[in-house]
C-alpha cells in the first residue's frame, strides 16, 4: 500500500467530488500566507492546481509539485484555461526527495489538504521534512493544513455519497465509497467507485486511496526532530485555537535563520 497510489484514477474525478466537498474555503487562507511571506513558492502534492493557480494569481515565483502525471495534467488544463502559463511552474516528482537543483530556494513550502497524510510510514514524513528542510530558504516557512477527522469516519460499505451531473449536463456521476480503519497503523482507507452513466453507456472507475493521521503531539514531535521550530498551530483558516476536535490543524513551522 502505497499513498501516492489511486491519483491517476481519481484525476478526472477530483474537481468535481471536491466542488461538493472542500470546494474554496481554504483558497484565501493560502493566498494570504503566500502574500505575507512572498515567493519563491512551493506546492507539495499539488494536484489539479486547485490551490497553486489561485497562489499564483497573488505571488511571482509558484511551483506545484505532484507525483501523479493524470492530476498534473488537470492542473496543466486549469493553468491554460487561467491564462496561468507564465506565473506557475508544474513538476512532476516526489515529495520524499524534492528534485530542486538549487538547495535553500523557497520562501514558503505549502502542503494544503492533507497532503502530508499520503505519507503512509514515518520513514516517508521523515525522507519529506528533510526534503522540506532542504528546499527552504532559512527563516523560511513551511506550512501544513491536516484534515483531522479521517480516523473518526465510521466504517460503511458501498454507500452511495455523492450524485450528480458533470459541467455541460449530459454526463451523470455518482461516487459509490467504502470506508476502513486500520487503527493500528493510523491508516483510513477509501474504496471508490465512480460511475458515470451517458445515455445507454455505463462506465465504473475503482481504486483506493490511503491515508495516516498521525496526533497533534505526534506530528509536531516530528517535525521538531527534523529541525523545524514550531511557530502557529491553529484550528480553522482563521487562526482560530487549535483544539483535537478543531475541523482543519494548521501547523505553520520554520527552517531555523
Ligand atoms: C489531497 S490531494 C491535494 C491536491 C491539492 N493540493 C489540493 O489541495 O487540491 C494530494 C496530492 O498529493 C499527491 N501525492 C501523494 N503522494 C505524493 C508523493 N509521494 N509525492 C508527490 N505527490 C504526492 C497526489 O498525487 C495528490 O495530487
Amino acid at each position: 500500500m502505497e499513498g501516492w497510489h489511486g491519483w491517476d484514477d481519481y484525476a478526472p474525478f477530483y474537481d468535481w467530488e471536491n466542488a461538493r466537498t472542500v470546494g474554496r474555503r481554504d483558497i484565501r487562507f493560502w493566498q494570504r500566507l503566500a502574500a505575507r511571506f512572498g515567493g519563491p513558492v512551493l506546492e507539495l502534492g499539488c494536484g489539479t492546481g486547485r490551490v497553486s493557480v489561485p497562489v499564483a494569481r497573488t505571488v511571482d515565483g509558484v511551483v506545484g509539485i505532484d507525483r501523479s502525471d493524470a492530476m498534473l495534467h488537470q492542473a496543466q488544463r486549469r493553468v491554460r484555461r487561467g491564462r496561468m502559463d507564465r506565473r506557475l511552474r508544474l513538476v512532476r516528482g516526489d515529495v520524499r526527495s524534492l528534485p530542486f537543483l538549487a538547495a535553500s530556494r523557497f520562501q514558503l513550502v505549502m502542503a494544503p489538504y492533507g497532503m502530508l497524510q499520503s505519507l503512509l510510514r514515518d520513514r516517508d514524513l521523515q525522507d519529506t521534512l528533510r526534503s522540506v528542510l532542504g528546499v527552504l530558504r532559512r527563516g523560511g516557512t513551511f506550512a501544513i493544513d491536516l484534515v483531522p477527522d479521517l480516523p473518526r469516519w465510521g466504517e460503511y460499505e458501498r454507500r452511495v455519497r455523492l450524485r450528480g451531473r458533470r459541467r455541460g449536463g449530459a454526463t451523470r456521476i455518482s461516487l459509490i465509497e467504502s470506508v476502513r480503519q486500520d487503527r493500528s497503523s493510523q491508516l483510513t482507507i477509501f474504496e471508490q467507485e465512480f460511475v458515470e452513466r451517458r445515455g445507454r453507456t455505463r462506465t465504473a472507475h475503482r481504486f483506493s486511496l490511503v491515508f495516516r493521521t498521525l496526533s497533534m503531539r505526534q506530528m509536531t514531535g516530528r517535525l521538531r526532530r527534523a529541525g523545524f521550530t514550531i511557530e502557529t498551530v491553529s484550528g480553522d483558516y482563521r487562526g482560530g485555537p487549535w483544539h483535537p476536535g478543531a475541523d482543519t490543524w494548521i501547523v505553520v513551522v520554520r527552517k531555523p535563520g
